[in-house]
Formats: structure tokens, sequence, C-alpha cells
């Protein structure tokens, strides 16, 4: 089963990215293509984090090791829309322009907690393999942590950016918060 499970979420995560490149290709992204990419590859990575982050409770829901097996894999794809997303800000919006991009980043919070979560992305891809959770031993998973502060920020990124806190920005607040608080031992909290 896990055999035809694992291939079956990867095409499944390629979709997003197949149908924005169609959307490229076949000119169909409408008045302002490059707002387009940006909030499609935007809102599909933040999707992304929080499928990540579902992986571990339902494996404790259901008893089912799979869910883990699959994590990485959507981990990766985290860093694969969050970097297509910061491509199309960098490449697309300003090309290439580092000064105005830089001024962005100092001037604007939205951008800061963006670029802020991009990198601490970078630490938790290059040790995502099998080898180097092997080589880190117990600091690997405190590494890896790190998804919950890049959450938290890319969830403070959309309401900073939007205009009003309803309706997406506030849905991924919440998801993200209920996420993240079924992370916490309460037994071990009250038991102290
Ligand atoms: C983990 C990292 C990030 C996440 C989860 C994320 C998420 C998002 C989301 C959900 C949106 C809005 C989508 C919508 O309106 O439907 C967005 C928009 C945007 N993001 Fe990000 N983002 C991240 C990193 C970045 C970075 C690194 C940059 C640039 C340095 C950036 C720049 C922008 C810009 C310019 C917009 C559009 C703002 C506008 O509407 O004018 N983001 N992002």
């Amino acid at each position: 089963m896990i055999k035809y499970f694992k291939p079956s979420i990867f095409i499944l995560s390629t979709i997003p990215f197949l149908f924005i490149t169609y959307k490229i290709f076949f000119n169909k992204l409408g008045p302002e293509p490059v707002k387009e990419i940006t909030h499609f590859t935007g809102e599909w990575t933040l999707i992304f984090i929080c499928l990540t982050l579902s992986m571990s409770p339902l494996q404790k829901f259901t008893n089912l090791n799979n869910w883990i097996k699959i994590r990485r894999m959507l981990g990766l794809f985290v860093f694969f829309y969050a970097s297509l997303h910061l491509l199309t800000y960098v490449g697309i919006d300003y090309r290439f322009s580092w000064q105005p991009i830089l001024d962005d980043v100092v001037k604007k919070k939205y951008i800061f907690v963006g670029f802020a979560a991009w990198i601490l992305l970078i630490p938790l891809t290059i040790t995502s393999s099998q080898k180097m959770m092997l080589l880190l031993k117990q600091n690997w998973k405190k590494l890896h942590r790190l998804i919950y502060v890049i959450a938290i920020l890319g969830s403070l990124h959309f309401i900073w950016l939007s205009k009003t806190i309803y309706f997406k920005p506030l849905f991924y607040f919440v998801l993200i918060t209920v996420l993240l608080s079924l992370r916490i031992n309460f037994k071990r909290i009250f038991e102290k």
C-alpha cells in the first residue's frame, strides 16, 4: 500500500505547480499576472506547512505510520513552493533589483517575517535526509521544531499583508494554532 501511497502524494503535490505553469503558458493569469502567481504560490506554501504539521497528529489519531513516512516529502514541498513564491517576488516583480528588495525587507514587516520564514526553511531542507537525521541525533528533532516558528511567521505574514484578517488569514491562523496546540503535552504540564 505504502508503495503506491508515497508516489501518489508526490504526484498530487505537484498539481498546484502544474496548474500555475499551465496558467502562465496559456495566458490565463488575469489582469495582474504577477500578483496571481505570488498569491497562488504563497497560499500553497501555507497549505503545505499545514499538511506537514498535520502528519504527526494524524499518526497519533489513526495509529498509522504512513503519515510520518510522507512528512519529509511534504516538508520539501513547503520549501519548493516557498522558493517559487520568493522567486516570483525577487525575479519577476523586482527583476533582481537588490536595493528595493532590501528596502522592502527592512521597511515592510510582512516581507521581513516572510523572508525570515524562508531563511529558516533552508537548514530544515539541508538536514531533511535520513543521513542527516542519524548524524544530528537528538539535535535533529530540536532543529526541526523550527517548523513551528516557520508556521507562525507564515501566518503572521499573511495577516500583516492582508488589509483585513477576514477570512483566509484568520482561517490559517486558527488552523495553525490548533495544529500547534495538538503538540502540547497537557498531561506533562498538569502532572508537574
Ligand atoms: C514560508 C514562507 C512564506 C509563506 C508561508 C508565505 C505565504 C503567503 C501568503 C499566504 C500570501 C497571500 C496569498 C493570498 O493572498 O492568497 C503571500 C503573499 C505575498 N508574499 Fe509571501 N509567504 C512566504 C514567504 C515570502 C517571502 C520570502 C516573500 C518575499 C521576500 C514574500 C512576499 C509576498 C508578497 C509580496 C505577497 C503579496 C502581497 C500583496 O498582496 O501585495 N512571501 N505570502
